[in-house]
């Protein structure tokens, strides 16, 4: 049997496009990338994706009160494990292409990707990304926060803020029949205005019936408009600003952890987003 990927817009045989179909077929016909009908969520699925959000949501509130000064990120992945456990959720992190724990743990240097570890202990100035993905009923949920840890330096608090506002300035940027490129292109210029370099290795993406959906989600200036931005698309937003050089490696050890070629810090905030008629609503508030 041959398999026909879909690329485009389809309305189905015999039914008559609706506005919105022809909205879409408009642009796919001028040369647009559109988004394929998957990737537009019913309104059903969305509640399905926000009730994992809550959860996702829950988890890293839960760690906002128990991350201290001592704790291992080993412990901060049981933690996680507990809670989606006892909200009859599922870690989509956990076994997904290999991956061993329930969460992500970053620590300074570490731009993301980084395995939880008994070995590894948070210290007084250390910052702290730790990214939970959330399934629940079949829906997923990813969001990431930062943890600073006692007394971090005032320059590494501020790439923590600026990185926090690049996500806020890339919601903004991202409108409805506008184009991804519009999130990237904002947040790499707030980025470089205050002194700071943005990874162009990892990206945001399309999500909620997977893990990692179309489209690519990028946080820096591609000079491309990308796909068409349509009520109903559900994607993430994660921008990774370094305090240095852009440039980073995987650690060729575990051939996860992503770490700054220059060992100076890095930063990152992630929320799940659906594009409505008026902008994007946050799914992991
Ligand atoms: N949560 C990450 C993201 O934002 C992906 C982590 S994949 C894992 O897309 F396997 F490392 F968990
Ligand atoms: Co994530
Ligand atoms: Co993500």
């Amino acid at each position: 049997m041959v398999r026909h990927h879909q690329h485009n817009w389809v309305v189905s045989p015999g039914t008559t496009p609706t506005p919105f179909d022809c909205r879409i077929l408009e642009m796919q016909e001028k040369g647009f990338i559109v988004p394929t009908n998957r990737l537009v969520k019913t309104p059903e699925q969305i509640e399905g994706i926000r009730r994992a959000g809550v959860i996702n949501t829950g988890i890293l509130d839960m760690l906002t009160t128990e991350i201290r000064e001592g704790m291992t990120t080993g412990e901060i992945d049981r933690l996680v494990a507990q809670y989606t456990a006892d909200h009859g959720a599922i870690s989509a992190c956990l076994g997904y292409e290999g991956f061993p724990k329930s969460c992500c743990t970053s620590i300074n240097e570490v731009v993301c990707h980084g395995i939880p570890s008994d070995e590894e202990e948070l210290f007084d100035g250390d910052i702290i990304n730790v990214d939970v993905t959330t399934i629940k009923d079949g829906y997923y949920a990813d969001a990431s926060r930062m943890f600073m840890i006692g007394n971090v330096d005032p320059k590494v608090k501020r790439l923590v803020e600026v990185t926090k506002e690049c996500l806020e300035i890339g919601m903004k940027a991202a409108q409805p029949w506008g184009f991804v490129g519009d999130i990237g292109k904002a947040i790499g210029k707030y980025a470089h205005e205050h002194g700071y370099s943005v990874v162009r290795e990892l990206a945001g993406h399309g999500t909620g019936l997977e893990f990692h959906e179309d489209p690519i989600v990028d946080h820096y200036d591609t000079r491309h408009r990308g796909m068409l931005l349509v009520p109903g698309m559900v994607f993430t937003i994660e921008p990774m600003l370094n305090m240095g050089g852009r440039e980073v490696f995987i650690d060729e050890e575990d051939g996860w952890t992503v770490v700054t070629e220059d060992e100076l810090p890095s930063a990152q905030w992630e929320h799940t987003f659906v594009m409505t008629e008026k902008g994007l609503d946050i799914l992991t508030h």
